[in-house]
């Protein structure tokens, strides 16, 4: 247990897309919302400090970025991930989303296919298919409960028209950190047929101990000039609705055709508070960060132990990182819509439809778990009288 992370702290009307959004999503207040990939908890106090500071200060024109900025990323990724970045390879935009979005307009052309890894983050569809583009879904397998990449299948898919591919590392919604190897071997391919890794590793940060999160840029100086890294102090540090991001490009020739899409949307400048915070979080947030893990991997390991012992008939799938949960719920025997209905209207919990994340991921949930244990707890209870009342 740990005081900081088990406090409740009311996020009604701070505009927070996960509690102020619910009347509008599902109709109801009433509903417990583990569904939007954000955390409950209250940012390492440095960050908050750090804000409160700027805050006071009162003057809030345009920003720049700055050599300490750059410098606490390229700090944070040498000595948390072994990875040296050079601070001109740097770039920044305000969301990752966005970033794929510039990403797939200025390296790829209409009608190109790209490649994703269901059942991924479903803006990854979105985004390929609002850009004209065409989606190749190298789904992975699932097996003991474990998810694994389908890399002889991805041979077989791969064609000339196949100029990108996403990468979501660590995963969501399945929780798996990839191995080096995994990584080599898919990164490989890519070199083999010239295919551009955008590699969103937005949860990067949220790896439970017993992983280790491999930077797919870091694998080798080849892999390096084909890869663009989109990472964030969001996710790691609860600070998501501050909109702060960066890629990172070592090619130069890719770095400027980034560049010059960004530009022209005008979009050069960083919101201040997003900056203040990244700063602070990337300088003085590991200690709080490492707490945070141990919290999550203690609410992972009860959801695990609750679901075995009191709904046999949902399957927990071994997470090694991120705060989501998912949950095969396929035994239910309910299709996805029936499964959401329930979840909504039985058990007054939502959570994100396993479908929105591509068909393989149908008969599925996922549950966000970034939230003190209280309301795990509760999320959990209710999930589980509806399930007693429905299936004994
Ligand atoms: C894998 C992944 N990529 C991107 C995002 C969104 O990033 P941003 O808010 O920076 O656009 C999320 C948020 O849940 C995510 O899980």
């Amino acid at each position: 247990m740990n005081k900081y992370f088990d406090e409740s702290i009311s996020r009604t009307n701070t505009y927070s897309y996960k509690w102020d959004a619910r009347k509008k999503f599902f109709d109801s207040d009433e509903v417990l919302p583990m569904w939007v990939a954000d955390m409950d908890f209250r940012s390492p106090e440095p960050v908050v400090n750090a804000l409160i500071n700027r805050a006071e200060h009162g003057v809030f024109g345009y920003s720049s970025t700055s050599n300490s900025h750059d410098e606490a990323i390229v700090n944070w990724l040498e000595q948390r991930h072994n990875w040296e970045v050079k601070k001109e390879w740097l770039t920044y935009s305000p969301g990752v989303m966005p970033t794929i979005g510039f990403l797939i307009a200025c390296l790829t052309n209409p009608g190109d296919k790209i490649v994703l890894q269901s059942p991924v983050y479903y803006p990854f569809f979105d985004v390929i298919n609002r850009s004209g583009r065409v989606i190749v879904d190298n789904a992975l397998v699932l097996e003991d409960y474990t998810y694994e990449m389908d890399l002889e299948k991805l041979e077989k898919q791969l064609d000339s028209s196949v100029k990108m591919l996403l990468l979501c590392s660590p995963h969501n919604p399945v929780g798996r950190v990839w191995s080096r190897d995994e990584l080599t071997r898919l990164g490989e391919i890519c070199l083999k047929h010239n295919i551009i890794i955008v590699a969103d590793e937005i949860h990067a940060d949220l790896v439970f101990k017993q992983n280790k999160h491999i930077p797919m840029a870091s694998i080798s100086d080849e892999l390096a000039q084909q890869t663009i890294t989109c990472i964030a102090p969001s996710k790691t540090f609860n600070i998501a609705g501050l909109q702060a991001s960066s890629a990172i490009i070592s090619n130069p020739e890719i770095r400027l055709k980034f560049r010059k899409e960004i530009n022209k949307y005008s979009l050069t400048m960083m919101n201040n508070f997003g900056l203040t915070a990244s700063e602070a979080s990337y300088k003085y947030g590991g200690e709080w960060l490492d707490q945070c893990l141990d919290y999550i991997y203690e609410n992972h390991q009860f959801v695990k132990a609750f679901v075995e012992k009191n709904m046999p008939l949902i399957k927990v799938v071994q997470s090694e990182g991120t705060y989501l949960v998912w949950l095969d719920c396929r035994k239910l025997g309910m299709n996805g819509q029936e499964l959401r209905e329930f979840m909504l209207k039985e058990a007054k919990v939502a959570l994100s439809d396993g479908f929105i994340f591509g068909e393989t991921g149908d008969g599925f949930t996922r549950m966000n778990i970034g939230c003190p244990r209280a309301l795990l707890v509760e999320g959990l209870e209710r999930i589980h009288a509806a399930y007693h009342s429905t299936f004994g």
